[in-house]
């Protein structure tokens, strides 16, 4: 007797326990060049975390790994999600697990339509779902019907018209479009944990907001956010509780929201210097306020 999917296929959030995503001492490489060098860090489900971290610190490769890139290798360390290493699994088993990685440049499918890959990936993922809750039981993917009621109410939120259902994905997108076509898809897979690597890169002030309010829209207790970004900008619409800050592959510092407005005021030297200083010096790309700080102590301390 088959049993009837909940329209959210959702048997992954509400549910009384919650969950946890560690990263334990992670070491990862690709092509033999060290990237990320003892990286710790634990998510709950319901938490807001933002990663910051100048370019080229890790923060991608963090995403990457965690959704199972093959390039990245792990040398040390783990990844474990209520207790259970992912290490092995491939990502779309992490995928039916719970995580959502919205990548930094998502890339086109010429041919596949909006609807049919939302409905294929949110059916995937909850079939693997209710089958591991029901081992015994058949799944019934949800009434088309049903499935678009839901897609039409997201999209809503999102502010996308009824058009893009039927583009082609991520084809002749703008970057807005394309970031509020990730975050539509997040909402139709309902994932524990959301990875969400420089959502704001390449969207303007409007279209920023409008992702923010998407993302917040699906925030609550069944959902763990991981914003990584480079800039405090994001952090204005986004409001995370805990905020990291990347250097070379490592965690330099954690704190709150205060730590980003610092950052953003002072600088990432300013970071390196106070939480890392045997860290080389981070690229230079830093706010004019923290450079003119800067240009003082170098003066004074007799640097360039
Ligand atoms: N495919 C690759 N091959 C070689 N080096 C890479 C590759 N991907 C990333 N890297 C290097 O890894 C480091 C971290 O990159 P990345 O994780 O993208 O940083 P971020 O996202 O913080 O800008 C950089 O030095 C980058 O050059
Ligand atoms: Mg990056």
């Amino acid at each position: 007797m088959p049993i009837e999917a909940s329209p959210g296929g959702g048997t992954l959030r509400g549910e009384s326990t919650l969950s946890t995503l560690e990263i334990k001492n992670l070491h990862a490489k690709i092509e033999d060049k060290e990237i990320l060098r003892g990286v710790n860090l634990t998510i709950n489900q319901g938490e807001v975390h933002a990663m910051m971290g100048v370019n080229g610190s890790g923060k991608s490769t963090l995403a990457y790994i965690l959704m199972g890139h093959p390039a990245y290798e792990v040398t040390e360390g783990d990844i474990l999600l209520d207790g259970e290493s992912v290490l092995e699994m491939e990502p779309d088993e992490r995928a039916h697990k719970g995580l959502f990685l919205a990548f930094q440049y998502p890339t086109a499918i010429p041919g596949v339509n909006v609807a049919n890959f939302l409905r294929l990936s949110a059916n995937a993922v909850q079939k693997a779902r209710f089958q591991e809750a029901n081992p015994d039981a058949e799944y019934k993917a949800p009434p088309v019907a049903e499935f678009r009621k839901r897609l039409v109410e997201k999209m809503g939120v999102l502010k996308m018209d009824r058009s893009f259902m039927a583009r082609y994905l991520n084809e002749g997108f703008s970057g807005g479009e394309k970031k509020r076509m990730e975050i539509l898809q997040m909402a139709m897979l309902e994932p524990k944990f959301a990875i969400m690597d420089e959502t704001d890169s390449g969207l303007d002030i409007d279209a920023l907001r409008i992702v923010a309010e998407g993302v917040n829209a699906q925030l609550g207790p069944g959902l763990g956010v991981l914003v990584i970004t480079h800039y405090q900008r994001l952090l204005e619409y986004i409001k995370p509780q805990f905020v990291h800050v990347m250097i070379n592959g490592r965690i330099v510092a954690d704190g709150g929201p205060e730590l980003a407005k610092e950052l953003d005021v002072k600088g990432y030297d300013w970071v390196r210097a106070e939480f890392a200083p045997e860290e080389a010096p981070v690229a230079a790309e830093t706010p004019a306020l923290a450079r003119a700080s800067l240009g003082v102590k170098q003066s004074l301390t007799g640097r360039q």
